[in-house]
């Protein structure tokens, strides 16, 4: 192993598992992690609680340009509506551009001891870290996304209503395939591994060979 960090570059849409993958990958291998999902949803919150629209460039872009790590682990990062509106605002190729260097630092310089770090999101391999060690692309069928995230609301004690999970599941797919800067995409150097029919432990044991052999090098 050289001494620049060895990354690892999870994307994927929403509810495929890329999140519960990066962390346990992150314990398993002694690597960091950064969910950069939650810069997203950390701007987003930041501009509802101004009252602005998430729509609107400059009210995102300051948010963003607020963003530091004390914000990453408030809970109401989780709240959909908080979900609806980051996916609004990373649309936004300013507030993008203000939370890269964000990205690009935990990247290069992971917090010790890690010898590396895990970052998952929709535009790692492709734009954040496109010189990463491995890239995995994680998805899934979006009824089963969709089934996952209800389960995951109701188990937090949120009410709600399958076909109104799967509606907002193809909203943020659309949303973030189809923006015209850092789109989510298929990295060509990425493997894909498709959890619809998987369960945790097995992706786990998927990517797990393809960082070990990475790392073997
Ligand atoms: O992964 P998540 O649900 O926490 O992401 C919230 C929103 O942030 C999602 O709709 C798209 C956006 N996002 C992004 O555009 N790029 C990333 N690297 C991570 C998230």
């Amino acid at each position: 192993m050289t001494s620049r960090p060895f990354i690892v570059a999870i994307d994927g849409p929403a509810a495929s598992g890329k999140g519960t993958l990066a962390r346990r990958l992150a314990e398993r291998f002694g690597l960091a992690h950064l969910d950069t999902g939650t810069l997203y949803r950390a701007t987003a919150l930041l501009v509802l609680e101004d009252n602005a629209d998430p729509a609107d460039p400059v009210a995102a872009t300051a948010a963003a340009r607020r963003v530091d790590q004390s914000l990453l682990s408030d809970p109401l990062l989780r709240d959909e509506r908080v979900a609806h509106a980051a996916s609004v605002v990373a649309a936004n190729p300013e507030v993008r551009q203000a939370l890269l260097d964000f990205q690009r630092n935990f990247a290069a310089h992971p917090p010790v001891p890690a010898r590396g770090a895990v970052l998952d999101g929709r535009d790692i391999g492709s734009v954040v870290c496109p010189a990463a060690d491995v890239k995995l692309f994680v998805t899934a069928d979006p009824e089963v996304r969709a089934l996952r995230r209800l389960a995951e609301l109701q188990a937090s004690g949120v009410a709600a209503i399958y076909s109104d999970v799967l509606q907002e599941l193809e909203y943020r797919d659309t949303r973030d395939a189809g923006r015209g800067t850092a789109p989510m995409v298929v990295p060509p150097d990425a493997v894909v591994i498709n959890t619809t029919a998987l369960d945790a432990d097995a992706v786990l044991e998927r990517a797990s060979d393809i960082v070990s052999r990475a790392i073997a090098g």
